[in-house]
């Protein structure tokens, strides 16, 4: 991809990392994007304003209200002018001032007054980083529609180990080719023309006309995942267990009841580039559900149900053969050994990613608007913070859209 032509308005805020915006200039510029500048006051303790006007080869915008500065309004001209707006390094303090809407200083005036995209790359101490004002404000920018790229986990410059590192430079210049890439009108979606297959909600088995087999699943986070994949140009066939959901947009539904009828759905919606289910399937079914309701007899014992295992549908659709999706993955919902039950799963099911989650009753996954995950991959494990299930989806198929064009995991 190249940048020719664009151009990017780079805000740097205060934090160790800020030397690294020297060379992500200079990696922008030669991809032909034009740099633009605005430094903090903290930013400016860290590089100067001078290698960054140096490296531009632009003004660099400081200061607000500074009488000798000639700018004037061009502040605001500089924001809608951009195409882009990159928060590198975007420190705890500029997130939680973006999430609040608070425009004290240059650089978060300009963020203010922009109705540009804007990509945060976050870089602080790993106990900042988890801190859940910092969880709850980057989960604010993100339902705003504010892109993310990273931050990458290892040694931190404050000497603990951790989450909370800028993301590599080269991987900040691809998230900003991707985000333009996926901007505006003539924007590219990357999963147009890909078609793909979401299971959701639960599956009932009947034990009689009026009784049946069920869990306590909602569907909210497979249909979240539907609406995600459709969002980015996928072609979505929904395979809904019985809930108490809207269809999302763009997205074919088929209802379902049992376990085997989801699994002919499934069948019968292949070829698909990409598998995801999330439905919590039963596990049996009664073998021989009754015709007619059964009824109780006074001093006859209660009945027994003989029941027969379901088919696997994850198993079944990550089978290798001409007809296995590019990308399947699963969910492993556990109460306990939450990454070592789902690395067994993975290997188990043959699929290429489990989103492994906590669902003891204490982490109200079932049934509520959160979702605390594991991505499980065979490149790894990776811990994703407390999201809601809208997030966790987008995050799954802004994952599953960057391995279909070539990426990692
Ligand atoms: N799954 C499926 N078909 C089944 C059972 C499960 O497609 N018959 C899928 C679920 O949609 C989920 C994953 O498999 O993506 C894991 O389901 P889970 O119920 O957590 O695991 P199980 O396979 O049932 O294993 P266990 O009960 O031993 O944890």
């Amino acid at each position: 991809m190249t940048l020719a032509g664009r151009r990017i308005l780079l805000v740097i805020a205060g934090g160790i990392a800020a030397y690294k915006s020297l060379d992500l200039i200079r990696r922008l510029r030669e991809r032909g994007a034009t740099v633009r500048c605005a430094l903090t006051e903290g930013g400016a303790h860290f590089v100067t304003p001078m290698s960054l006007a140096a490296l531009s080869e632009q003004p660099v915008f400081e200061d607000l209200f500074s009488l000798t500065d000639d700018h004037g309004m061009s502040h605001i001209r500089a924001s809608r002018e951009s195409d882009l707006l990159l928060v590198a390094p975007a420190t705890a303090n500029l997130i939680a001032k973006m999430a609040h809407g608070l425009a004290d200083d240059l650089a978060s005036t300009l963020l203010l007054a922009s109705d540009k995209p804007i990509l945060v790359a976050p870089s602080m101490n790993v106990v900042m980083w988890r801190h859940p004002a910092t969880q709850a404000n980057l989960a604010i920018l993100r339902s705003r529609g504010v892109l993310q790229v990273g931050p990458g986990t290892g040694e931190l410059a404050c000497g603990e180990e951790g989450s909370g590192r800028l993301a590599e430079v080269m991987d900040i210049v691809a998230a900003v080719e991707t985000a333009l890439a996926n901007a505006g009108p003539g924007a590219t979606k990357p999963l147009a023309g890909r078609r793909a297959l979401v299971t959701s909600g639960p599956t009932y088995e009947p034990i009689d006309p009026v009784r049946f087999i069920g869990n306590r699943s909602s569907g909210r986070q497979g249909h979240a995942i539907a609406g995600a994949l459709a969002r980015l140009g996928a072609d979505v066939t929904l395979v809904s267990g019985p809930v108490a959901l809207p269809d999302p947009d763009g997205v074919t539904v088929v209802r379902i009841e049992t376990a085997a009828e989801m699994l002919a759905a499934c069948q019968a919606a292949l070829p698909a580039d990409v598998a995801v289910c999330a439905a919590a399937v039963a596990d049996w079914r009664v073998t021989a559900p009754a015709r007619q309701k059964t009824r109780k007899v006074e001093g006859a014992p209660p009945p027994t149900l003989t029941l027969t295992q379901n088919p696997d549908i994850l198993a079944t659709l990550s089978a290798p053969g001409p007809a296995r999706p590019a990308r399947v993955g699963g969910f492993a919902a556990e109460t306990h050994d939450l990454v070592d039950h789902a690395k067994a799963k993975l290997a188990r099911k043959g699929c290429d990613l489990i989103l492994a989650n906590d669902v003891s009753e204490s982490s109200g996954t079932f049934g509520g608007d959160a979702n605390q995950v594991v991505l499980v991959s065979a490149t790894g494990i990776e811990e994703w913070p407390r999201l809601s299930k809208t997030e966790v989806a987008s995050r799954l198929a802004d994952r599953i859209a960057a391995r279909l064009a070539g990426g990692p995991a």
